[in-house]
């Protein structure tokens, strides 16, 4: 998070209730070379795939507090968050067995692209 805090295009929406953060969500455009896509399966073209600091929004968190979850704030703090960016698109990551918060994206309009290698409980 904290060298994020430094990338160019870096955003960050929260919300609060009463005096306390209810929750938050960030985000930062991927750099050109970016690895993001390495190991993508099913592979993707190169067009697809490049990145120049400005085509694609990464999506990095989103997390709404437990007691203030169910009430819309979650795809309110997206909403605002992808608002106005110039990107042409938006990428995130969730974790393969996260089913029911992959369910909630594809609703949000979001479309799975694929699978990218990592170790387990990492997105
Ligand atoms: C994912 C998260 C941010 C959603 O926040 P939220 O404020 O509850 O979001 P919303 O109220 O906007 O609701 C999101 C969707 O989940 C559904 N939902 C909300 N609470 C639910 C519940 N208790 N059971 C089932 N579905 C629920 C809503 O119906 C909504 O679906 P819809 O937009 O198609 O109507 C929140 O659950 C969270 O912080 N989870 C832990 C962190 C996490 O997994 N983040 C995503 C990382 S990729």
């Amino acid at each position: 998070m904290w060298g994020l805090l430094a990338s160019p295009g870096f955003e960050a929406v929260t919300a609060r209730h009463e005096a306390g953060l209810a929750g938050f969500a960030y985000g930062a455009p991927l750099s050109a070379g970016s690895r993001w896509w390495d190991g993508l399966e099913p592979a993707e073209s190169a067009d697809f795939t490049s990145e120049s600091g400005r085509r694609t929004f990464a999506v990095i968190d989103l997390a709404v507090r437990p007691a203030r979850r169910g009430q819309g704030l979650g795809r309110r703090l997206m909403d605002e968050l992808l608002a106005g960016r110039r990107e042409e698109r938006a990428t995130l990551a969730t974790a393969p067995d996260e089913h029911e918060i992959q369910s909630m994206y594809r609703r949000w309009g979001w479309r799975h692209v694929g699978r990218t290698p990592g170790r387990p409980g990492e997105t």
